[in-house]
């Protein structure tokens, strides 16, 4: 129903998407865009990259004085670095007389590109399997972001570790518990996450994972994490138990899989869950002001496969940077001799700016879902769609059960 595709090197001249399947007469406006752009920038632990890079996009199709037409939406992200590349990345020409990269970077897609696309240099693996690519994804949902929020759907996120530093008091068991304020809305986790310069909720978490950094910097080494996305307004009902393919956490662990160096996802309390009672476990069944709901909300907000109207709760654990400046072993492909990995120009952390990119995935699947299951042309019928099943959903349950 609506669907994405990305295009561009890391040092290529631009990235580019296009985006399609949104209503038309949806407002859009860049700088929301933009903004979430230089989010997925943030962090500290960066490479020198991030310094060079202003991303911005430019809208090219699919919109008019500011509303979808229901076209497609083609957006471009130049690559300011790729004055310093033309050359290496020349579209036309030949190759002669630019150095062939011949040493894999052990966790990255070096070794595997080659091996599978038979080229004969891993800057031609680097270009791509980059999460340089992830600016693309970040402008392409955040018109899924803008979609949502119409609805009064929010996403947010913090990160929950760095190098195995955990807050001492963890947000996530406030979001299990289900005791969060009467407004709490996910983008409200993100407005305070931000704040920080690694993106957790705390100072004092900031600063133990901020010496962390320096000491994996120091000896040359890289960290990994683990973070949390949130979502928030998303009614009861997205997604299906009926395929395997339409379940929504799975679609969801699938989204946030797919974003670089995430290798593991969890809905709800996920892992730990399995080492608790049933009990522990499973969220009490209760009315509320009328209108049934759950005691708690460990089970993350879905249920079978669907939405359950709680928040959305996905946790992400990405792995430490691969391009290690200390480096392992590795083979030079040339000699085939033992060899000290490449160095590469890289970040030590990036977890920060993963947990947004998770943001975007989330925001995406939702979308994905929300308009598979309300439709329309234009927002004005999505809007009617959406109000009429949201206000009957509870009269019906008790019609159905009261005959
Ligand atoms: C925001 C972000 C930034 C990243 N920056 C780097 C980097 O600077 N250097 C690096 O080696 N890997 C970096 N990675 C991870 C690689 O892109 C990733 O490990 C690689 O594509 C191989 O894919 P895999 O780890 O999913 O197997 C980054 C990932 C993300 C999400």
């Amino acid at each position: 129903m609506i669907r994405f595709l990305t295009a561009g090197e890391s040092h290529g001249k631009a990235l580019t998407t296009i985006v399609e399947g949104f209503p038309s007469n949806l407002k859009i406006n860049i700088d929301e865009i933009n903004l979430q752009l230089k989010r997925r920038q943030s962090g500290y632990g960066r490479g020198l990259r991030m310094k060079i890079e202003s991303d911005a996009a430019e809208i090219l199709s699919g919109i008019r004085f500011g509303k979808t037409l229901g076209s497609p939406v083609s957006m471009l992200i130049r690559n300011k670095d790729w004055e310093n590349w033309a050359d290496k990345m020349k579209i036309e020409g030949k190759s002669s007389g630019v150095e062939k990269i011949t040493i894999p970077r052990p966790g990255h897609a070096d070794l595997v590109g080659i091996s599978k696309y038979n080229y004969d240099d891993i800057r031609n693996s680097i270009e791509r399997s980059s999460a340089r690519e992830t600016a693309a994804r970040v402008a392409a949902c955040s018109i899924a972001r803008i979609f949502l929020a119409e609805f009064g759907i929010t996403i947010g996120s913090f990160v929950e570790s760095i190098g195995g530093v955990y807050p001492e008091n963890n947000f996530a068991a406030k979001l299990f518990d289900n005791n969060l304020s009467k407004n709490f809305d996910a983008w409200g986790l993100s407005a305070k996450s931000d704040k920080s310069s690694v993106r957790v909720l705390e100072s004092k978490h900031e600063k133990e994972i901020i010496d962390k950094i320096k000491l994996a910097k120091k000896k040359g080494d890289t960290l990994g994490g683990t973070f949390y996305v949130v979502a928030t307004g998303v009614p009861v009902g997205l997604g299906t138990f009926v395929h395997y393919d339409k379940k929504l956490d799975a679609c969801i662990a699938n989204s946030i899989m797919s974003i670089n160096a995430v290798k593991a996802v969890s809905i709800g309390t996920g892992f730990e869950s399995s080492e608790k009672f049933g009990s522990e476990s499973h969220d009490e069944i209760i009315l509320k002001n009328n209108l049934l709901t759950r005691k708690t909300n460990r089970a993350g907000g879905i249920e079978g496969g669907i939405s359950t109207g709680l928040p959305i709760i996905v946790r992400g654990a990405m792995k430490p940077i691969s391009t290690l400046m200390s480096p392992i072993e590795s083979v030079d492909l040339k000699t085939m001799k033992k060899v000290d990995a490449r160095r590469e120009r890289s970040d030590f952390v990036a977890v920060p700016a993963c947990a947004v990119i998770g943001e975007s995935m989330l925001a995406w699947t939702l979308a994905e879902f929300f308009v598979e299951k309300f439709g329309g042309d234009s927002i004005e019928e999505t809007k009617d769609n959406f109000s009429s099943y949201t206000r009957k959903l509870h009269s019906r349950i008790k019609k159905n059960f009261a005959k």
